[in-house]
């Protein structure tokens, strides 16, 4: 019983920050919450860096930036859940109102400027999270204070601190709410900040998978550049992408010209295009987390076809649900049955073939 489309004109009442605190303190407290997710369909499993996802739908970063949904959330469905993005140092962020939705087009503005608790308060709670014997997989999204965005000193310290709580840990150099950050990704800065975090990580105890996650305002230049320094780099994956600070034309609404980056449906088509030529340019050989405007599952298997091996949603939850969760999943078996493939690992990539 999906009961979304009677709560989410309540939700709505409410400032989009007031909702997002909201729904992390619902799930956080349990409210709602399954008492566990109903078993995967064996077609929808990925094995991935030496990890079993039972399915490839992830929870993309920004919405559980500390890290306080992690014993209820991961029985919406999810194959795995990224925290973060978290900070060295604790930060406001940017001033109130910084998000927006743009309810017509299924779309939200967000300057949050990684508003977040910092490390101490996150390493606090996956501790106690992963001590209380939990293994659902859990990605860790990593990014630098405001104050010290250049350079590679927080993305070094968030990898030290909490890489041994990560399934993986993302490298955010894409966030267009903190002036400088995606400077990171130019052609040296991002040589120096994969080779500091890499050694970084091949020091650990038990060294998780290395990614970046990129913009979808890149030029052809600079992603062909980001996918040598990836390759020549030996970075485990790619998470593509991140939200646009374009706006496409047809946006009338009245916050479309807020400031900040725009997800959901008008990102998809751009985001998954950069997947696509992503996946091109590295001939399939780094994998690759799609997200980007997946409101159902459709636009999950075209990410899987670009290229994509797991996939992550955010915005689509924020207009459909977490019922969209299991939504994405069963439609995704009916897609590959109809496609003739036996599980998603046969159909990543399949548009390049
Ligand atoms: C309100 C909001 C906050 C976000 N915060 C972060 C963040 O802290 N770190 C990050 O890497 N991405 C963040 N993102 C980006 C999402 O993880 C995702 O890449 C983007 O929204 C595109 O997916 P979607 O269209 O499914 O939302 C945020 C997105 C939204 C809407």
């Amino acid at each position: 019983l999906n009961l979304y489309p009677c709560l989410r004109p309540l939700l709505f009442i409410f400032d989009p920050e007031t909702a997002h605190r909201l729904a992390v303190r619902a799930v956080a407290g349990g409210w709602g919450v399954p008492k566990q997710a109903a078993p995967d369909d064996p077609a929808l499993a990925v094995k991935l860096w030496g990890r079993d996802f039972s399915n490839p739908v992830g929870l993309a970063a920004g919405f559980d930036k500390n890290a306080e949904t992690l014993s209820h959330i991961h029985k919406f469905g999810f194959g795995f859940v990224e925290a973060g993005s978290v900070t060295p140092q604790p930060q406001y962020g940017n001033k109130k109102p910084r998000v927006f939705r743009l309810t017509g087009q299924h779309a939200v503005i967000n300057r949050y400027g990684f508003n977040n608790e910092g490390l101490t308060a996150f390493q606090a709670r996956v501790q106690v999270w992963r001590e209380s014997g939990r293994t659902d997989l859990l990605g860790i999204n990593i990014s630098a204070n405001k104050d010290s965005a250049k350079g590679s000193r927080d993305y070094v310290t968030g990898l030290n601190t909490l890489a041994p709580y990560a399934d993986y840990v993302v490298v955010n150099i894409s966030s267009p709410n903190t002036p400088g950050l995606r400077g990171l990704q130019n052609r040296e800065e991002l040589t120096q900040l994969l080779a500091d975090t890499k050694a970084a990580r091949d020091a650990q105890m038990r060294p998780p998978p290395l990614l970046v996650k990129i913009a979808p305002d890149l030029t052809p230049e600079m992603l062909e550049d980001i996918a040598e320094v990836v390759l020549a780099a030996g970075i485990d994956g790619v998470v593509i992408s991140n939200t646009t600070i374009s706006r496409p034309d047809y946006l009338s609404e009245q916050f479309a010209r807020e400031a900040g980056g725009l997800s959901g449906e008008p990102l998809r088509k751009m985001a998954t295009q950069v997947l696509y030529d992503f996946a091109r340019l590295t001939k399939g050989a780094v994998p690759l987390i799609g997200v980007g405007g997946i409101m159902n599952g459709i636009d999950a298997y075209k990410k899987i076809r670009a290229g994509a091996t797991l996939l992550q949603l955010y915005t689509g939850l924020i207009y459909e649900g977490m019922g969209l969760v299991e939504t994405i999943k069963s439609e995704l078996v009916t897609l590959l049955k109809r496609d003739g493939f036996n599980s998603i690992m046969d159909a990543v990539g399949a548009d390049h073939r």
